[in-house]
């Protein structure tokens, strides 16, 4: 049985203040059947972690380097992240992917910096619209899949969240078959490259405009294991409704 995961990613959000919506997720999930991670901005990795305590809330970081250390002016260590309380890290966001031109290869290989530094990888894929429109999706979610994806991978180390490009931020979703014929296709593949017993281990979250409204009947999905949200994991009073839901699926 695959755990479920509600993860929250703050991408460039959150301030001091914003640590008592961590405060507010830990007290109302104290007893969670899931897990739970937030991503904050690094400026707030350490003040998050001792505001959650590690039980039942998780920190982790939104990005890490591929090298532990060096000449890499702004950029963080997977190793940082984890001595500042992360225990998880999202890789291969499709944010760094267009802002930071990220590509496959430098995913994998942050991927495996994050579990040499003890991290669990949340590697992320997604097609962009025009992908979707051209009917290439499920290609490009194979190619995403099996080059940001090291071998060695296993529901241990790493969480696979499918992103569509399109339902980030922009309140469109992904129908529920179309959701449920990409993470069909991700266990198939991972059960082809890894073998049924790891397959099955490892975590596929899906995210893009996941709300309160919508998380029940996502989550309800075939091989929905869980979610990556956005704007409504900024405030625990729009996560909490969907981890209940996550809770209650
Ligand atoms: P959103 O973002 O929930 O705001 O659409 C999801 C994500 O980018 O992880």
């Amino acid at each position: 049985m695959r755990q479920k995961l509600a993860a929250g990613n703050w991408k460039m959000n959150g301030m001091g203040p914003a640590l008592a919506e961590l405060e507010t997720l830990t007290k109302t999930h104290k007893k969670s059947a899931c897990e739970i991670l937030i991503c904050p901005p690094a400026t707030l990795l350490s003040r998050a972690s001792e505001a959650v305590n590690g039980n039942p809330v998780a920190i982790g970081g939104q990005d890490c380097h591929a090298n532990s250390s060096g000449a890499h002016t702004g950029d963080l260590s997977a190793e940082m992240l984890r001595e500042a309380g992360a225990t998880a890290v999202i890789l291969g966001h499709s944010e760094r992917r267009a802002d930071h031109g990220e590509s496959n290869k430098t995913v994998a290989a942050k991927t495996m910096a994050a579990w040499e530094s003890g991290l669990i990888a949340v590697v992320c894929l997604g097609e962009t619209l025009e992908e979707r429109e051209s009917g290439s999706t499920l290609k490009i979610v194979g190619t995403q899949l099996a080059a940001s994806l090291p071998d060695g991978a296993n529901g241990v180390n790493s969480v696979v969240a499918y992103e569509p490009v399109w339902a980030i931020g922009t309140g469109k979703v992904p129908t529920l078959e179309q959701i449920a014929e990409v993470h069909n296709f991700l266990r198939t593949e991972l059960t082809s490259r890894f073998g049924e017993e790891i397959a099955d281990s490892i975590r596929l979250l899906y995210g893009g405009s996941v709300k309160p409204g919508n998380a029940a009947e996502i989550f309800a999905t075939s091989n929905v294991d869980g979610a990556l949200v956005g704007g409504a994991s900024l405030k625990a009073a729009d996560f909490s409704p969907i981890i209940q839901a996550l809770e209650a699926s």
